[in-house]
Order: structure tokens, then sequence, then C-alpha cells
């Protein structure tokens, strides 16, 4: 039996911005599930929440310790609706090596301190395969995920150098995986970017110098979850990276490349201009556990199969070119192929409005290794 309140799990939730989300989900009729490192205060915090609040001691940079918090979890509530990736620290290193400045050519510093990139990058990926995992035997399978960014991650940070690379990762990572994971497992992944708020991330120094006029209050950052949190439909926004800055909540643009159409083609699988289009898909199919690329099954039933469902979108025809292994793969993934097509328009229509079905937005363009996502869903489509 699965609880009747929602179920939000939160990571680095036993202080600061994401104890004060859990304290707001619970007022608003959620259970939440806080995940944190610090056993005390977890503790302590969870009781002040009431019976709707449950800690589980975690470390967000250990896979293990993720799953084992996502199980309790489950095994408590039945259900997660949502996952908040929100743990995170600031570099415990200086790249810089100031202190291997004058020591020698034979003082070479020790290798750094990257524990700040195991609990903000890796751990939030980590959290999100699990969550994925989990939403996938809610009852309604699917579930909201909202991850933490920063302001840091948008306006690179000399003095946390680390802590800016993640925090763009974050942002990055979220939009990456927001569209497959919107059209194929009914999860929504959106991101939040605060400007500096004052918690105990930073010293009273700190926000000092950054001036109270420039603080962001915990209350706007939580704003922010809830616009996500508590969205309903089947429009609800996904890909989203949403700044919050004073008292407001702003909508961050996808950074803009200089090559345009072109360069957005090798990242992002976005069309030419061309009617006829050069894709390279990749496509598998299951062997036991494994996916495995079959060129007869590619030629005969895959292609036709994905060619009968884009004629009534526009696409006229489609050649098959080549056929490569990849350098050192034992089981090559990949068919060069034309596609034709009536417009560009037809295209994006037809990835826009249908392609999910086959997962050919994910495949055009695609040069994914099939053990990744894309290999994943080549499998699943057939
Ligand atoms: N405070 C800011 O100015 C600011 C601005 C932008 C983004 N953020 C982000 O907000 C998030 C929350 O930070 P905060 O400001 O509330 O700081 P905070 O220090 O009050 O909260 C962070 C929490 O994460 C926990 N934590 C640390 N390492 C962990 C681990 N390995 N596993 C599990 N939990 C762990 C800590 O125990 C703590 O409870 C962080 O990701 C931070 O980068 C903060």
């Amino acid at each position: 039996m699965s609880s009747h309140r929602k179920v939000a799990v939160i990571t680095g939730s036993a202080s600061g911005i994401g104890l004060a989300l859990a304290t707001t989900l619970v007022t608003n009729g959620w259970a939440v599930v806080l995940l944190d490192l610090n056993q005390d205060e977890g503790v302590r915090q969870a009781r002040k929440l009431g019976p709707h609040a449950l800690f589980c001691q975690c470390d967000v940079s250990s896979y293990q310790s993720q799953a084992k918090a996502f199980r309790l979890a489950w095994d408590e509530h039945g259900r997660v609706d949502a996952f908040v990736a929100n743990a995170g620290i600031q570099d415990k290193a200086s790249v810089y090596a100031l202190r291997h400045k004058s020591g020698g050519i034979d003082d070479v510093p020790p290798a750094p301190n990257l524990i700040c990139t195991d609990i903000n990058l890796k751990g939030v990926i980590y959290g999100v395969q699990l969550a994925i995992h989990f939403m996938r035997y809610n009852s309604t399978p699917g579930g909201k995920i909202v991850l933490m960014g920063s302001i840091a991650g948008v306006v690179p940070d000399p003095t946390f150098p680390e802590y800016s690379s993640t925090k763009a990762a974050v942002i990055n990572f979220a939009r990456a995986v927001a569209r497959p994971l919107r059209i194929k497992e009914n999860i929504s992944v959106n991101v939040v970017c605060p400007d500096a708020v004052p918690t105990k991330l930073d010293p009273p120094e700190f926000h000092a110098a950054v001036g109270a006029d420039a603080l962001t209050s915990t209350e706007t950052v939580v704003s922010a979850f809830l616009e996500f949190l508590e969205e309903q439909g089947d429009s609800r926004r996904y890909a989203c990276a949403l700044e919050c800055s004073q008292d407001r909540l702003i909508v961050l643009k996808e950074p803009e490349v200089g090559n345009g159409k072109i360069s957005l083609r090798s990242a992002s699988h976005i069309p030419s201009e061309a009617p006829k289009m050069p894709a390279l898909i990749s496509c598998g199919y299951p062997v036991g556990k494994e996916h495995r690329f079959d060129l007869d099954y590619y030629k005969n039933t895959f292609m036709p199969k994905a060619f009968n469902f884009y004629k009534p979108m526009g696409m006229s025809g489609y050649e098959i070119i080549e056929y490569k292994p990849r350098k050192g793969q034992e089981s090559p993934w990949s068919a060069q192929v034309y596609m034709y097509w009536a417009s560009v328009d037809h295209f994006n229509a037809a990835m826009e409005n249908g392609g999910h079905d086959l997962d050919a937005e994910i495949m055009v363009y695609s040069d994914v290794e099939p053990d990744t996502i894309s290999g994943d869903i080549a499998a699943n489509a057939i």
C-alpha cells in the first residue's frame, strides 16, 4: 500500500535550503524523506517536522548509500513522486596550488581532493538514475526531478572553480536528460540556480562581501522548487533552468553557439537545412541482457518500421549508405543513412510530434555508445 501523501526524497536536507524545502513540503501535504550525511542534525530536524518526515543517513557520493536510502523511502511509502538532488559542498582543495608556488620544480602538488565533484556532480547523477528506477514503479509511472544548480554554474566563479564546474555540469546534465525522460519515462527534470543564499555553505564574511541587497532568501529558492514540484498536467515544464535572484525567478536561456545550426547539429541533433539529411542511426535489439546491432535486423525490420512511422509526417525515403564497425568495438552499432524529407519543417514536426515513439530524435545524428541511454532507448523502440 502506498502513502496517501506525495513523497519527496531530498538530499542534503538536514540544513539550509534542503531543510527549508522539506519544511514547506510537509506543510503543503507531502511526506518527505530527508537524506543527509549529518546524522544528528538529520534526526533532530526530522523529529521536529513530525510524522511525515523520515531521515536516512546517506552519503550522496556513494551510489550504494543513495540506493539504500531510496529503498528505505520506497519501503516506507511505496512511492517516490519527487527527487530533489540538493546536497552540495564547495571546493575542498585549491587547483591554484599556491602553497607550492615557491617550493621548486620538485615540489609537485599532490592530487587535488575532488570530493566536491563526487558530491555535487556524481552524487546528482547517481540520484537521478535511482530516481528513474524507483519512479518506474509508482502506481502511475513517472515523477519529478529537480536538481540544485547555482548561478556559479552559469557565471564562472574563479574562487571556487571546481564548484562552478560541477554546477555548470548539473545544469547541462538536467538539460541533456530532460527530453528523453519526459518522453520515455513521464519524468520531468528541471534545475534551480540560486544566487548567494545566506546558509552554512558560505561563511558570513562572504555574505557580507556580496552585500545584503544582493542576497537571495531561502524562501525564494523554495518557491522555485515549488514551481516545478507542484506543477500539474501534461504541459508541465522540463529542461527548465530557473535562476533565483533576490525575490525573482527568471528562466535562463540555453547558451548560444557561434556557428548556429551547424554546431547545434553535432551536439543536440537538430537537423540541417537540407531536406536530404545524413543521419547516423544507432539501433540495437536485446540479446539476453545485452544490446547488439544487427545489420539485417536494421535493414529489414527497423528502418522499414521507422519509414512507415515517419511517412505520414513527411519522410519520403531513405537510403542506407554505409555500415562501419567502430574502432575497437566488437559489436558495432552504427549505420549511416540519408533520410529524405519533404522539408526541414516536416522533419522538425515529426521529431516534435511523434518521433519519440521510435526514439529517432535521439538516434538521428547521435553517435552515442550503445550502453548509454541512446542504446537503451534504441533497444526499447523495437
Ligand atoms: N547557499 C548558497 O549561496 C547557494 C547558492 C546556490 C546553490 N546552492 C546549493 O544549494 C545546495 C544546498 O546548500 P545550502 O546552501 O543549503 O548549504 P548547507 O550547507 O546548509 O546544506 C548542505 C547540506 O548538504 C549536506 N551534505 C554535504 N555533503 C553531503 C553528502 N556527501 N551526502 C549527503 N548530504 C551531504 C550537508 O550536511 C548539509 O546539510 C547546495 O547544492 C549548494 O551548492 C547554495
